[in-house]
């Protein structure tokens, strides 16, 4: 089964064209290409993602965008490309129309795929519609199956693109920009909620703590750079929020508050105390997760530790996260995905898709959810 996937939830325009096999026993993916480009330039300047400029940067890049997908995994038909200025024009704006267009033409172009997918939540909505009018639209004009599918769904899946295997009951720990959350997946599709934050998620602490240190946006990789080579200061000592709570649930906005505390107390900082607090900081949130995610552990059955979102870029969090389970959980498999598919890319919406497709779980409304769940 190929699919061509396409994911605008947030800042990143992404198309991938993914081959999936083996089933639900054993998928097996093969990535044709995976597009990805990030208006990271475009919010820059706003310290945050700006929803209605990533709406317009959606648009201006998904015709590009689709054309590197298809050309790159070498399933274009000669005709995709370039589309008429017109046709871009009906493909962006206008997909009600496309009906009456397949009506007439013989060829529109389609390329060797068997469906299109599509990511309907959670995220940004006028960004999330951007792509599933355009799904919506190719699914149209080629006469295929468009299938919805969850974005944080696609994190779970995104370790399967290296070809691992998740064996079930698994625990998956999900943190990104939007959500740090525990979950119990039980099978495929088959998810408990077991804890979420209850205010900021961890990605947003990075980038607001970042914000609050004056560096660019986002601020996740920033601190994870600063702290990597850096050392603790005795005087600079951050909370670790709820790491006693005797549940699952996270909270970072008192933690971001602290560092905020600490800076306007000692403004201006030198470059050498901003790599302190950024190594505190952290040191404060890889020890919360860690010790959450060893207790989701300790109380399930799980076979598998499923890591997923743009955090788990951070090698001291890897570290951290596989230490945990090489010494305490030495019969669970961890599962953290490459670095091209933990932050946020089309090739797990269509690895999600496949599963879906596997499942007959294929009914989703094509309608944006920003606020979508995976798990009650
Ligand atoms: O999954 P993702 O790409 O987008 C969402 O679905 O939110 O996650 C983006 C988040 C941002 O908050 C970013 O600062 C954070 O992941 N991030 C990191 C690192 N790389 C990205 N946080 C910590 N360390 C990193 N190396
Ligand atoms: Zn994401």
């Amino acid at each position: 089964m190929r699919i061509l996937a396409i994911e605008t939830s947030c800042d990143e325009t992404s198309i991938s064209v993914v081959e999936g096999t083996g089933g639900l026993e054993e998928p097996v993916f093969t990535v044709l290409s995976q597009i990805v480009s990030s208006q990271i330039k475009e919010h820059q300047a706003y310290g945050g993602v700006v929803p209605n400029i990533a709406k317009r940067e959606h648009q201006r890049m998904l015709m590009p965008v689709l054309s590197s997908a298809l050309t790159e995994a070498n399933v274009a038909q000669e005709k995709v490309q370039p589309l008429s200025p017109e046709l871009e024009e009906i493909l962006t704006r206008e997909p009600d129309l496309l009906a009456d267009m397949h009506a007439k033409e013989e060829d529109l172009g389609k390329p060797d795929i068997s469906h299109i997918a599509v990511t309907t939540g959670p995220g940004l909505e006028p960004a999330l519609w951007v792509g599933i009018n355009f799904a919506r639209a190719l699914g149209a004009l080629w006469n295929i199956p468009v299938v919805a599918v969850n974005h944080m769904e696609g994190h779970i899946v995104s370790s399967l693109l290296q070809n691992k295997q998740i064996t079930f009951p698994a625990v998956a720990l999900l943190i990104s920009g939007g959500h740090t959350e525990l979950i119990e997946v039980r099978n495929w599709c088959e998810y408990s909620l077991l804890g979420m934050t209850r205010d900021d998620a961890v990605g947003e602490a990075y980038d607001k703590v970042a914000r609050i240190l004056g560096l660019p946006y986002p601020g996740g990789p920033e601190i994870d750079r600063l702290a990597k080579d850096a050392t603790t200061r005795d005087d600079i000592s951050f909370p670790r929020p709820m790491l006693r709570s005797n549940d699952l649930d996270f909270s970072f906005s008192g933690l971001k508050t602290a560092v905020k505390y600490y800076v306007d107390a000692h403004a201006p900082l030198d470059e050498q105390t901003i790599t302190h607090i950024a190594k505190e900081f952290q040191n404060a949130t890889i020890e919360v997760i860690v010790k959450k995610t060893h207790d989701a552990l300790a109380n399930s059955e799980a076979k598998t530790l499923i890591v997923g979102g743009g955090v788990i870029a951070s090698r001291a969090l890897r570290g951290a996260l596989e230490e945990m389970i090489s010494t305490q959980f030495s019969d669970t498999t961890l599962l953290i995905p490459e670095l091209k598919h933990c932050g946020d890319n089309a090739s797990m919406i269509a690895a999600a898709a496949y599963i879906r497709i596997e499942k007959g779980l294929t009914d989703g409304p094509l309608v944006a959810n920003g606020s979508e769940t995976l798990a009650q």
